[in-house]
């Protein structure tokens, strides 16, 4: 019996000697010291031995468990601090390296115009209208005879006007000012609503003209509502826009949703109004188009011209970018060029 343990002790020792790992050292703990271990079993049939005999192997089995148990420590310790050093050699951070470049992305120059535009009316008391009253796809009751353009109109053809092949009188709007009559239909006044978007014309693609393009269209209207009022809004829009009050020109113009029209020039950003190849030479900048709600627009959206009346506007978003930042090619919006991007 003794010897048989003292062979345990030996063999396990032995193997503790070639353990190579931890995990090697957990195998023979695993072997010599668990519960099913022969060394345990020993332990628990010692009720079976010779009376006289007990104590003496009794003694001598926890002896070993606790001598192989401490070999087993000493040599863990070992492993432990070389397996360790290893891990920190080969995961070692060399925290003066370059870090990954992640670049932020920022708000496009075109949406900052807008938001900025947005916020200008809204503060003015304007409601910002979503997309559900002024569709890109369109048809032409509210791009064109809603807005008093009648059928074989020159008007037509003059905004250029993409047809699709969904149905006969189906085109992408040319202006935003389908938002109005839809808005106009759907509600009461008083209405003073702005709605932004995006418009399409057939136009060869220029530093000046591209064919897709964003508009900012606006409508009051309500009771004794007059040219005044068109006129206060604008000049604060302006004044807002621009930073600080400039001079402003209304001119005479024509468009067939409103009479009478006026289309607004601003004095130029770039020369203060003494002519430069920006203004062709004339001291002055067309920023929108505006005009008095045409009571045949009124009317056809079941609104009493003889009790409410109106004014409208529509300026292009590009154009009001372009001006204030002195950018000379509007294809620069459309090129995603990071350059260009960059320094909004
Ligand atoms: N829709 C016009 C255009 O695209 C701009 C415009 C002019 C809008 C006068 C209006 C307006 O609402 O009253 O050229």
């Amino acid at each position: 019996m003794e010897q048989k343990i003292l062979d345990i002790k030996n063999n396990a020792l032995s193997e503790i000697e070639k353990a190579a790992s931890i995990k090697d050292l957990e195998e023979v703990k695993n072997k010599y010291l668990s519960r099913s271990s022969e060394l345990n079993n020993m332990k628990k049939s010692l009720k079976d031995l010779d009376p006289q005999m007990r104590p003496k192997i009794g003694a001598l089995t926890n002896e070993v468990s606790k001598f192989l148990e401490e070999q087993l420590q000493v040599k863990y310790d070992e492993f432990y601090k070389i397996e360790l050093n290893q891990k920190l050699q080969s995961e070692k951070i060399d925290v003066t390296l370059d870090g990954t470049y992640n670049p932020i992305g920022r708000v496009h120059p075109l949406t900052q115009t807008q938001n900025e535009i947005v916020e200008i009316f809204e503060h003015l008391g304007f409601s910002l209208i979503e997309n559900q009253y002024s569709p890109e796809v369109e048809v032409e009751k509210y791009n064109f005879d809603l807005l008093n353009v009648p059928k074989e109109h020159p008007a037509r053809d003059v905004q250029d006007t993409y047809y699709t092949h969904l149905a006969p009188n189906v085109i992408l709007r040319s202006q935003t000012s389908n938002a109005q009559v839809r808005q106009m239909q759907n509600s009461r006044p008083p209405i003073k609503i702005i709605s932004p978007g995006r418009v399409y014309r057939n136009e060869s693609v220029s530093a000046r003209k591209n064919n897709l393009f964003h508009q900012i269209e606006g409508l009051y209207v309500d009771k004794d509502v007059n040219f005044g009022h068109l006129k206060g809004v604008l000049n604060e829009f302006i004044r807002l826009y621009f930073g600080s009050a400039r001079p402003t020109r209304f001119r005479n113009s024509f468009f067939p949703f409103t009479e009478p029209s006026a289309e607004i020039d601003v004095q130029c950003i770039m020369c203060q109004g003494k002519g430069c190849s920006v203004c062709s030479g004339s001291g002055w900048l067309e920023i929108l188009g505006s005009g008095m709600v045409d009571p045949n627009v009124l009317s056809a959206v079941g609104i009493d011209p003889d009790v409410y009346s109106g004014f409208a506007f529509g300026m292009g978003i590009e154009r009001l970018a372009m001006l204030k930042y002195a950018i000379d090619d509007i294809r620069l919006f459309f090129n995603n060029d990071e350059r260009f991007l960059k320094q909004f």
